[in-house]
């Protein structure tokens, strides 16, 4: 195939993402993801794989801008969603600003996405030379038969690693919800630099469900550090985190790779006490291949009472390669719980650049380690 035929990253994840939405029940006739996937990309969606990635994203391990999540609610509903990363045309730090905030506007003007509570943050969050990995990423989310939801993820240490826990605790003071920082934090960031904040999320959504999330990541940490982090919501069942891990982290005592995660979900109208923990595994470092990786999932979701066709389908939807030629297709699981509803969240890398080599001898010292 000449280059001219190799295609773009927009026709390679808008075809993902269609299967992915054709296999959880989207009507055909639904443009939205597409179209939405489209103005996300602008510029970046137009250039060829071949080229190779514009800007070195860290939505996902190969650069790729994208990375899908399909949901499982454990009431049978689903969700499929796009974590992705608006790349400008000359991209840097201050300029994907710029043209995130315009999708922004776009997705404001077209399907009335309420602005407020990122207006009520951005000068925090977004400051003139941003710092570290991103600035700001977008999620957005699919249901079927219902309007597309946008959320944005921020990052903690866009003014500096030393103001993370300055700009955390700023974000909920002008969300109205001055006591979330210490609700969310109690339990969870004990440890120093090993816990630290990752992503302060807002729900761009003007409903009574609207949420924030508080993402922590926990460096070398044992099962038991994310299980006190989770007593931050009242009653949660300790044995079912457990689970999760042994499940899907094998033998992994200590996760010395990329870190276990925990995040917290709060209401407008109850930041006393988060209503929601959840925890994301990055499966992909604790695993040989991704045929290791899906076993484990197939595991966990059996043992939840939850059926694993629907795994295989999504993996199929988003790549016909052999599951044994890499790893990383699975990137993250995670396990919600809590009062606004329970369930296990899939997360598949596009692999649009890359494939992520299988690892040998993981157990002994994982191949890649990253803080
Ligand atoms: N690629 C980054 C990481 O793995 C960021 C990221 C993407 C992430 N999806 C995620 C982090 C889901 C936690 C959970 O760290």
């Amino acid at each position: 195939m000449s280059d001219n035929h190799a295609p773009t990253l927009l026709e390679h994840t808008t075809r993902q993402l269609r299967n992915l939405c054709q296999e959880n029940g989207f009507a055909s006739s639904d443009e939205t993801p597409a179209d939405m996937l489209r103005e996300l990309l602008g510029v970046a969606g137009r250039r060829r794989l071949s080229e190779g990635p514009l800007w070195p994203s860290d939505v996902a391990d190969d650069a790729t801008p994208v990375e899908f999540s399909v949901a499982l609610d454990d009431t049978g509903d689903r969700a499929v969603r796009v974590l992705g990363e608006v790349i400008a045309e000359r991209p840097g730090m201050a300029a994907n600003v710029v043209a995130a905030r315009r999708f922004l506007d776009t997705m404001s003007d077209h399907l009335g996405i309420p602005k407020d509570r990122f207006d009520a943050v951005q000068d925090l969050f977004l400051p003139e030379e941003p710092q570290g990995k991103f600035a700001f990423w977008y999620s957005m989310i699919f249901r079927p038969d219902a309007r597309p939801k946008l959320k944005v993820y921020f990052n903690p240490a866009v003014r500096g690693e030393d103001r993370e826990a300055e700009l955390v605790a700023e974000g909920f003071r002008r969300l109205g919800m001055d006591e979330a920082y210490d609700a969310a934090t109690e339990y969870s960031v004990q440890r120093g630099a090993q816990d630290r904040f990752t992503f302060f999320a807002v729900d761009l959504d003007d409903s009574p469900t609207a949420r924030v999330k508080l993402y922590i990541s926990h460096y070398a940490a044992t099962v038991e550090e994310a299980v006190r982090a989770s007593q931050a919501v009242d009653g949660l069942d300790a044995d079912s985190i457990r689970d999760f891990c042994r499940v899907l982290g094998g033998d992994t005592v200590t996760y010395e790779g990329r870190p276990l995660v925990s995040s917290y979900s709060f209401l407008d109208s109850d930041p006393k006490r988060p209503g929601n923990y959840s925890l994301y595994l990055p499966i992909r470092d604790y695993v040989a291949d991704d045929v290791e990786a899906r076993e484990r999932v197939v595991s966990f979701l059996k043992g939840r009472g939850a059926d694993p066709a629907g795994l295989d389908r999504a993996i199929r939807a988003v790549t016909d390669r052999p599951l044994a030629d890499g790893r990383g297709l699975l990137a993250h699981v995670s396990l919600r719980l809590g009062r606004f509803g329970t369930g296990t969240t899939i997360y598949l890398s596009s692999e649009g650049y890359e494939v992520l080599p299988p690892q040998v001898g993981r157990a002994a010292e994982p191949a890649f380690v990253e803080a």
